[in-house]
């Protein structure tokens, strides 16, 4: 008999919030008051660095963020940034986000957020700090390799499956930085100054899409304002857009010090509060918690009977239906280095990779051929998994474009040779990480360059692997860059090797657009990423021709950077107030941002965005429209497998507003073999057609004529197929 009682007990002990049969609002209902005030304030703000409070009592762990968008950050001390000098937090270091948008292949993006989720799962961490979907406005922003180019639909169809996959493995996503936090430069005292069509044509799409179609259970204000108040706790973005239109049921976390007002942090919708710095803006280990605009100056508010304590409980709803979905459900285990997740990292670089420009076909080498290779450059030799601010990583092991030419290379009889030719950023240290290297080299810069010239006119063909790196005022969180052209006297480099050897290859490693002053005399150039744990093989395998490079471009590569609407008229970086530390900038070129500036201006870029070319060839045939429908047949006319991006834009013929020559409405990437032809497919839906009516908020579709651009780059669409909206 006892074993029938204890059976009947246990059963009946299981309260409601932890039972997972039953649906998670009705567990939320279960929990919520069951909290004291205490435990329900704790809840919604940091206890340490990277953690909010559980509920231990009721069996409630413990929530754990962590950065970041590329791979999963080193534990850090408890309350510092630090790391804390584990040995079992080394992890893969997976593309820059930049890389992954230039792929165009939403499966893979699916694929990355299952990785990165297996590797947070094992790492005990609840919530990826990530991704970013802020626009590429200007080629100077630091904080660009983390995010998905210019274009408001490439980077939506990018970030959805990337959410899907990593909360498929109950780690939430964090979508950042909401929103219009488009450059580093003053990033905490920026207010943005932006119409609404721009605002919801241009830099919200990727968001909603995150939230509504991606189902993300989190998102991170920005650090900057909007409509004079920050991000973290902005009224319009985060309670009326963000909350009633998109109908977000997620939590709205603080960017680290992004809070900055406690009566604002409580009514304009902050749900949880990170990295606050108390204590009149200190950081660090004097940061008392208990201080935090949401701890116990919101009691005392509480207390008062000045605030009621129904926006308390909303946003303790929203913290409770976050752990329902993390910390509080059966979740995979996760793995970690994994085989599948280093394969992930080399398909995700070998898509992503872009081959600018092969005249001659110099490209890819042929060992036959080219006996002798001489590789030219810092970021032939320099991990890039270290350093350039939060998304920083301590990567288990980073194979060097070096060490992957050489171990490729070598394999078919070749003579690969190095060259320095140029010092940049030796160090190698970001939070106590460090990559053991030691690229000090005190050679003049006269002696580096004339080195490398004389080997290249040894050399059948020369490698320059170099570009920009996770330095300041480079690829990095923090600030943006000082200049559009490449930095270290690359440029000088450039042209001196164009002139020792007709054989040169420019591999450009940056998550950024560049001045190429010398493009006209380089025949082959290659836009090579942040690529990770696996950067060497990757690119070794693009160069060499084990994979055929099927990335596009997922933004504008201006020529000058005044050919770039931020710059041109837009107000970059902003002009401080007179009376405040506060930075005014103006978005002037409105929803003219990239290509869409350009064909505005008929202005030519030295790439187009969605450009990229591959080892064969591909033909469009057989276009038309039927109905809603367009179709379009794709070839492999060359004599190797290779992958093509067939992109639909869509032009508006007449509008009553004015509105962009074309946009990016649609894309399907499909692998063939030589000779192999795909019927691709494009639904036409009113969406596809509609402009954001500023005066009823409301998105509308102009009867009229339309035209359906089909190509394979926004400067290549050869099918135009009319229709008319009735
Ligand atoms: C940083 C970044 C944010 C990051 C957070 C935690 O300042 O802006 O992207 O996730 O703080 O490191």
């Amino acid at each position: 008999m006892l074993a029938a009682t204890v059976v009947v007990a246990s059963a009946a002990t299981t309260p409601i919030y932890l039972d997972e049969s039953r649906p998670i609002e009705e567990r939320v209902d279960d929990l919520l008051p069951r909290l004291t005030l205490d435990e329900k304030l704790a809840i919604i703000h940091a206890q340490s660095k990277f953690s909010s409070a559980g509920v231990a009592r009721l069996g409630i762990p413990t929530f754990w963020t962590d950065d970041g968008p590329h791979g999963v950050r080193p534990d850090v001390l408890w309350d510092e940034w630090e790391q804390a000098g584990a040995t079992n937090d080394s992890c893969v270091a997976f593309p820059a986000l930049t890389c992954l948008a230039a792929t165009w292949h939403p499966e893979l993006a699916h694929r990355y957020g299952v990785a990165l989720g297996e590797e947070a799962r094992y790492r005990g961490k609840d919530m990826i700090l990530g991704p970013g979907v802020n626009i590429y406005r200007t080629p100077l922003n630091g904080r660009n390799f983390e995010y998905m180019g210019e274009d408001p639909c490439l980077a939506s169809l990018m970030v959805v499956p990337y959410v899907r996959g990593l909360q498929s493995l109950g780690v939430s996503a964090c979508i950042k930085h909401y929103a219009l936090n488009n450059n580093e430069h003053e990033r905490h005292t920026t207010n943005v100054v932006v119409d609404d069509r721009a605002l919801h044509e241009i830099y919200l799409p990727a968001f909603k899409a995150a939230v509504q179609q991606g189902g993300a259970w989190a998102i991170m204000g920005a650090y900057n304002l909007y409509n004079n108040e920050h991000l973290c706790h902005n009224r319009v973005m985060l309670n009326d857009i963000l909350k009633r239109d998109w109908q977000f049921d997620g939590v709205v976390v603080s960017d680290w010090g992004g809070a900055h007002d406690t009566w604002q942090a409580i009514n304009n919708g902050l749900d949880m509060e990170f990295g606050t710095w108390t204590d009149g803006l200190s950081e660090g280990a004097r940061n008392a918690y208990d201080n935090y605009h949401l701890a116990l100056p919101y009691k005392k508010l509480l207390l008062e009977g000045k605030v009621p304590m129904a926006t308390l409980d909303e946003k303790v709803r929203r913290v409770l239906r976050l752990m329902m979905r993390t910390t509080l459900a059966t979740r995979p285990r996760g793995s970690m280095c994994s085989q599948e997740h280093y394969q992930t990292a080399r398909d995700v670089a070998a898509e992503g990779i872009v081959l600018l420009k092969n005249d001659k076909n110099l490209l890819p080498i042929d060992p036959a051929r080219h006996r002798r290779v001489l590789v030219v450059g810092e970021n032939a030799i320099k991990m890039m998994t270290v350093g350039g601010g939060s998304s920083s990583l301590k990567a288990q092991h980073e194979i060097l474009p070096l060490d992957g030419l050489r171990q490729r290379l070598e394999a078919d009889g070749v003579t690969v040779d190095y060259a320095r030719g140029y010092v940049g950023d030796p160090t190698g240290e970001y939070n106590g990480v460090t990559t053991g290297q030691s690229l000090k080299d005190d050679r003049p810069a006269a002696v580096l360059l004339a080195e490398a010239v004389e080997k290249a006119r040894q050399a059948d063909v020369v490698i320059f692997i170099g570009g920009l790196n996770k330095a300041a005022f480079q690829d990095s969180e923090g600030d943006d860059h000082k200049s559009y052209g490449l930095p270290y006297n690359q440029d000088q480099l450039i042209e001196a090797l164009a002139r020792a050897n007709k054989n040169l290859v420019v591999v450009n490693i940056s998550g950024n657009a560049v001045a190429m002053p010398w493009r006209g005399q380089v025949p082959a150039i290659v836009q090579g990423w942040f690529l990770g744990s696996e950067a060497g093989t990757s690119l070794a395998r693009v160069l060499v021709g084990d994979d055929n490079p099927s990335g596009k471009l997922p933004f504008s590569w201006y020529e000058r950077l005044e050919d770039c609407g931020a710059h041109s008229v837009g107000d970059y970086p902003g002009t401080r107030r007179a009376d405040e530390n506060i930075w005014d900038e103006h978005y002037r070129e409105g929803i003219y941002v990239g290509y869409r500036w350009l064909d505005k201006n008929k202005l030519k870029p030295a790439f187009a965005f969605g450009h990229g070319l591959s080892y064969t060839t591909f033909a469009l045939s057989n276009a038309h429209l039927t109905g809603n429908t367009a179709t379009v047949t794709v070839t492999n006319t060359g004599r190797r497998a290779g992958s093509e991006v067939v992109q639909l834009y869509i032009t508006d013929v007449k509008s009553s507003v004015d509105r962009p020559a074309k946009e990016l409405k649609a894309f399907k990437k499909v692998h063939l073999q030589p000779g192999e032809s795909q019927v691709l497919t494009f639904d036409i839906t009113r969406d596809m057609l509609s402009y954001y009516d500023s005066n009823s908020g409301q998105w509308t579709a102009e009867p009229g004529d339309f035209i359906v651009r089909l190509g394979t780059a926004s400067d290549r669409l050869p099918i135009n197929l009319k229709f008319k909206l009735q």
